[in-house]
């Protein structure tokens, strides 16, 4: 079966001076926001509405008190370069948190060897691709395999790295799951990298333990890097999604070629803290440490030190999923059975079939005042399909209930 496609088009480009422009980053289209911004600027919201911006992933729920504690109690410690490794009271208070929340077997993860912080994880993300996509694989230009829709840093970090990105769809019909295995033979031998999410940013798909092991299965078998991004890890419906290292820790805690992100700015609501970290392979991890100390910029160790406490919390984390529940429950309530609308397994955004995404979010911004992403934006057209956000917006419930209640009704009564 041939469910691959590969770019032709993304979005609108930009035309800087040809002579100083590594003519790789004119596929690099504008960013989603950027063309957002360009879709509503010229419509004016109606001024008796307070605008409530639901496009962005960023949580407005309360985080911790003792952050603000524990970055006063270290701030002498802004005047030093922190290590690119982090300390070992962060890596230790991973390794512990992984542990636990995946019932991994003890000493399975060496907190100097399988983990590395980052600094959120976008631009780790970001490096991985310089890291593990080589001149050529199979003797032509290495593909990434990414699913479609997809969080747009995968796509950038492909092209980036001089690799062909390739977009797996991730539609209704296969649960949002991308079908990698079904990709042509062809396809998959030129394979040096795969970015796959779970719970998945747009959809919220929860991937099982099955399709995990599927996938690591066929990384083995291709011999390319899978990095699977488990940020939403933490806000989910029902039971807790399993995580890749459970693969790797039925197979003998064989963790090579495999990676795994994490990241605060979901789980703990502290996106402008900027705190990750990636977990798997040791041999990488070195790399990913060396291009750290060449290229990386490593938290403070206030940052540190904060993160620490926030990874070895859970209250927190029960209480903000608790939140996202209640929020859930009133978006049932109030667009059950409309809009394609189904309660996500994982992550905190709704994915609304409007019919056709873009003017669904300009008729939600003049008429509501409401802003959301466009499916498109997050999607890519590949010349094959139809691009698989075309009918959707994204809503990202991240505001508080009063907010969104309002919000969730002013995108029935608009859309109705
Ligand atoms: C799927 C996904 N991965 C990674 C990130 C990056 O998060 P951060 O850099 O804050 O860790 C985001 C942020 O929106 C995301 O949606």
């Amino acid at each position: 079966m041939t469910t691959q496609s590969s770019i032709t088009h993304l979005g609108n480009q930009i035309s800087p001076p040809r002579n100083i422009i590594n003519p790789r980053l004119d596929a690099l289209p504008d960013y989603p926001f950027e063309r957002l911004r360009t879709l509503l600027d010229p419509l004016a919201a109606p001024a008796n509405l307070p605008p409530i911006a639901l496009s962005l992933g960023e949580p407005q729920h309360p985080y911790p008190d003792f952050v603000g504690d524990i970055l006063h109690a270290n701030r002498h410690l802004y005047g030093k370069y922190p290590p690119v490794a982090g300390t070992p009271e962060f890596r230790r208070a991973v390794a512990d948190w992984l542990t636990r929340r995946y019932d991994l077997p003890e000493g399975m993860l060496d907190p100097d060897r399988h983990i590395a912080p980052c600094a959120g994880t976008r631009e780790a993300l970001f490096r991985t691709a310089f890291m593990a996509v080589p001149p050529e694989k199979s003797g032509q230009q290495p593909v990434v395999l990414m699913p479609n829709p997809f969080y747009q840093c995968y796509a950038g970090a492909a092209i980036a790295a001089g690799a062909e990105p390739v977009f797996v769809p991730a539609l209704s019909e296969n649960g949002f799951l991308p079908d990698f295995s079904g990709l042509d033979e062809d396809i998959l031998a030129r394979t040096a990298l795969v970015y796959f999410c779970t719970p998945g940013n747009p959809q919220g798909a929860v991937a099982d333990l099955a399709y995990l092991e599927n996938l690591v299965a066929l990384s083995r078998k291709y011999d390319f890097t899978l990095v699977v991004d488990e940020c939403y890890a933490e806000i989910y419906n029902g039971d807790p999604p399993p995580g890749t290292l459970q693969v790797c820790a039925a197979q003998n805690d064989d963790m090579s070629g495999i990676l795994v992100f994490h990241s605060l700015s979901k789980r703990s609501n502290v996106a402008g803290l900027r705190s990750g970290f990636v977990a798997g392979d040791g041999e990488m991890l070195m790399l990913f440490r060396r291009l750290s100390e060449y290229g990386g910029s490593p938290s403070p160790l206030p940052v540190y030190a904060a993160a620490t406490a926030l990874w070895q919390d859970e209250d927190h984390v029960i209480a903000n999923r608790a939140l996202y529940g209640e929020k859930f429950d009133l978006a049932e309530r109030i667009l059950s059975n409309r809009f394609g609308f189904y309660r996500p397994q994982g992550g905190f955004f709704l994915w609304l079939d409007v019919g056709d995404g873009e003017a669904a979010t300009k008729e939600l911004w003049a008429r509501a005042a409401i802003r959301v992403l466009p499916g498109s934006y997050l999607s890519a057209d590949d010349g094959i399909h139809d691009n698989p956000g075309r009918r959707y917006i994204r809503v990202a419930m991240v505001h508080d209930k009063a907010v969104m209640e309002d919000a969730l009704a002013r995108i029935s009564d608009t859309l109705s």
